[in-house]
């Protein structure tokens, strides 16, 4: 199901000439943002990462997972929103604002039903998104309790309409948030440029917790992993849409269906986890060249402030 909503907007959306509108190559972000400004800095720049990295495929997976709209579902997830799109970089967003669900930037209602079919109210009362690093001054400031997990369970079910997330998903957030905390950074409040390679690290986050899932035969997470990685390579897809190579674009909807059949591969077939590893060591090869290929040509892609003003500002 996850899969089949993806298709529509990555596949079938990019072969059909009617649908070849300038809307399924527009980065996605760029709809919770009331102004260009505030769409430049989206594109190009992100907050400081706060997150200490652990060796460890579940933490790779969580981080992921909180930057994955499929973890999300209902109307959060078909715009494209991820923890991380109120959250980036784990930390706050100043600027987001969706008119249904914000009255100031930097503000909203969560539990708005624009948002939430079975938690919503009807009240609108946005709140000031916070800041994950900063756990002092956050409510929730144990992440080992229980209580933690609750809220993680409302957020994503709840709240976000998504499906129950996987044990190891589940887990794997926690780890990422665990991380997370301002004393970490040096200069926790300077922006950082967003790049092809901050982005890329997403698809070896994948790579990581595929390897991890598939070794643990958990099929579920394999799922939601090639559809979180997917998603991934669509946002690439939309990154690089502004001066279009179609084979560039070819081998991005190509490596798209490659997680795809690797996932039918190790769902419906017979084949042992060492076979399908074995797969996952050719795709991880190509997803190295496509990430070669798509730096070359980074400076004509929104990563780049100049190419993403002259689109943001067609008029200049
Ligand atoms: C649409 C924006 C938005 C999205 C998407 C979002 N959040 Fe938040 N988050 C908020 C706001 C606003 C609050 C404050 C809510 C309140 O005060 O009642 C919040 C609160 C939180 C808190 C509690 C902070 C504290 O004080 O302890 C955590 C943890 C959190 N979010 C994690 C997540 C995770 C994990 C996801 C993805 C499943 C997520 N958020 C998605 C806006 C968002």
């Amino acid at each position: 199901m996850l899969l089949a909503r993806l298709t529509v907007v990555f596949v079938v959306g990019s072969f059909s000439p009617a649908l070849w509108a300038e809307d399924l190559r527009r980065p996605q972000e760029l709809a919770w943002f009331n102004n260009a400004n505030a769409q430049l800095e989206a594109l190009t720049q992100r907050p400081a990462d706060c997150v200490v990295p652990l060796h460890n495929p579940k933490f790779n997976l969580g981080r992921l997972a909180f930057n994955s709209p499929r973890l999300l579902g209902g109307q959060a997830g078909r715009m494209g929103l991820s923890c991380a799109s109120c959250h980036p970089s784990g930390r706050d967003n100043s600027d987001f604002f969706i008119e249904q669900i914000s009255d100031k930037p930097g503000r909203a209602d969560i539990s708005h039903h624009f948002l939430s079919s079975h938690g919503g109210d009807a009240f609108f009362n946005p709140k000031p998104i916070p800041d994950l690093a900063d756990v002092d001054n956050l409510r929730f400031k144990n992440r080992g309790d229980i209580e933690f997990d609750q809220l993680l369970t409302r957020l994503i079910e709840i709240e976000f309409d998504g499906q129950a997330p996987t044990a190891a998903v589940f887990y794997g957030l926690k780890l990422y948030l665990t991380q997370n905390s301002i004393e970490n950074c040096q200069l926790p409040f300077q922006p950082v440029s967003r790049t092809l390679e901050s982005d890329w690290l997403l698809i070896d986050d994948g790579l990581a917790a595929l390897d991890d899932a598939i070794k643990a035969g958990d099929s579920a997470t394999i799922l939601f992993v090639s559809a979180s990685m997917r998603a991934v390579l669509e946002r690439f897809y939309r990154f690089y849409s502004i001066n279009p190579v179609k084979s560039l674009d070819d081998r991005l909807l190509d490596m798209s269906r490659a997680l795809e059949s690797l996932l039918s591969n190790t769902i419906k077939s017979d084949k042992t986890a060492e076979q399908i590893l074995v797969t996952l060591a050719e795709l991880s090869t190509s997803l190295g060249k496509l990430k070669n290929d798509l730096r070359q040509r980074e400076a004509q892609s929104f990563y780049n402030p100049k190419t993403a003003y002259d689109y943001l500002n067609p008029s200049n």
